[in-house]
């Protein structure tokens, strides 16, 4: 009994020697985001709308969890399906390198990119980056129970602090990702500076890897972001919960209906929160009336879906060279990896 704790208490502190999180999420960050200055201008515009942030709360969270489990849900299988098989090439490809994810999560596919590095006996450094600090420790806690040599650091922090802060690596190289297709969640000027925040945070030669939802026929979208269980509709209609929750408010949820459908024209799924009577909502803190027509809309989420040629064109542009797209048997999801062009220098 004395031997197994003291083993299991020497197992902890090689852990934590090799974990270490930096909370970057300053104070100003999240005073303006609980000011909900971006709630006030989504609801007091002409079209109302909400940053799709707000979908996450701890109940949102789960609900997204449980949305990626669905049959008809099919981008997570897809892309851990593409990982799974193409994971070994693409560590071939970029040789040792460190390992930082946007939006890392629960660090699920993680584990089929950290099998190939392992695989191949590459050092294994991994640099999760999530707003939420509970989900990133737990997972990086995790992940350094089932890799031994696994070194993690992770950074509590917006995309664009950690981005703006990460140190030259130690490896011979560096593979930002960002999977999911969280790049759809961005409208095109968002993703302009989100690109700009990439190719600013690698050094030459470095490389991204994205994952990406493709288009494909309507009704697998439309059926997708409609789920039979409804568990997208729950997602959609607890934002008015976590809502009600941040800022006192009294939205009812009930005099709402999710309405998701998928725009041919601009490529994309609609996500809205439609009011099923004219009515009024206060939000105490932020003292502010929002009054509702019967069928008015809010728009919770774009999710836009991508062709190929367009993303590799666009990679181009922002300095990213694609060197390698993989997808699955349907072509319904795509993984690029693209590497950082040298600076022209005009001189
Ligand atoms: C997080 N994001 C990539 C998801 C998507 O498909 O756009 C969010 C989601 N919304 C409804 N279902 C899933």
């Amino acid at each position: 009994m004395k031997a197994d704790l003291s083993q299991s208490v020497q197992g902890n502190l090689q852990t934590s020697d090799r974990l270490r999180i930096e909370h970057l999420l300053i104070q100003s960050t999240l005073s303006q985001s609980d000011k909900g200055r971006d709630a006030i201008a989504g609801l007091t515009s002409a079209t109302k709308s909400l940053p799709p942030r707000y979908f996450y709360d701890d109940r949102g969270s789960e609900l997204f969890e449980q949305i990626c489990e669905l049959s008809e849900y099919y981008p997570t299988r897809t892309e851990a399906g593409i990982l799974h098989q193409y994971a070994g090439e693409l560590a071939q490809m970029t040789g040792p390198c460190e390992l930082v994810e946007l939006g890392s999560g629960s660090s699920t596919k993680t584990r089929l990119l950290l099998d190939a590095y392992n695989e191949l006996g590459y050092p294994l450094r991994y640099l999760p980056i999530d707003v939420s600090a509970g989900i990133l420790e737990s997972s990086a806690r995790q992940l350094l129970a089932d890799y031994p040599s696994l070194q993690v650091h992770g950074l509590v922090s917006t995309y664009e602090q950690a981005l703006a802060k990460l140190q030259p690596t130690q490896l011979p190289s560096r593979m930002i990702f960002f999977l999911g297709s969280t790049l759809g969640n961005l409208n095109p000027q968002a993703c302009d500076v989100f690109f700009s925040q990439i190719t600013a945070a690698l050094e030459e030669g470095e490389y991204f890897l994205l994952g990406i939802d493709l288009q494909k026929p309507k009704h697998l979208l439309n059926a997708a972001y409609n789920d039979s269980q409804g568990v997208t509709a729950e997602f959609n209609l607890n934002m008015l919960n976590h809502l009600n929750w941040r800022f006192e408010g009294n939205f009812d949820p009930s005099l709402f209906e999710h309405w998701a459908f998928y725009n041919e024209q601009l490529h994309q799924i609609e996500m809205h929160l439609k009011s099923q009577k004219k009515h009024s909502v206060y939000l105490r803190s932020l003292d502010l009336t929002v009054n509702f027509e019967a069928d008015e809309t809010i728009l919770t989420e774009i999710s836009r879906k991508f062709d190929l040629d367009t993303m590799q064109q666009y990679l181009q542009t922002q300095g990213l060279k694609p060197l390698k797209i993989w997808t699955d048997p349907n072509q319904w999801f795509g993984l690029v990896l693209s590497q950082r062009q040298p600076l022209i220098s005009i001189s």
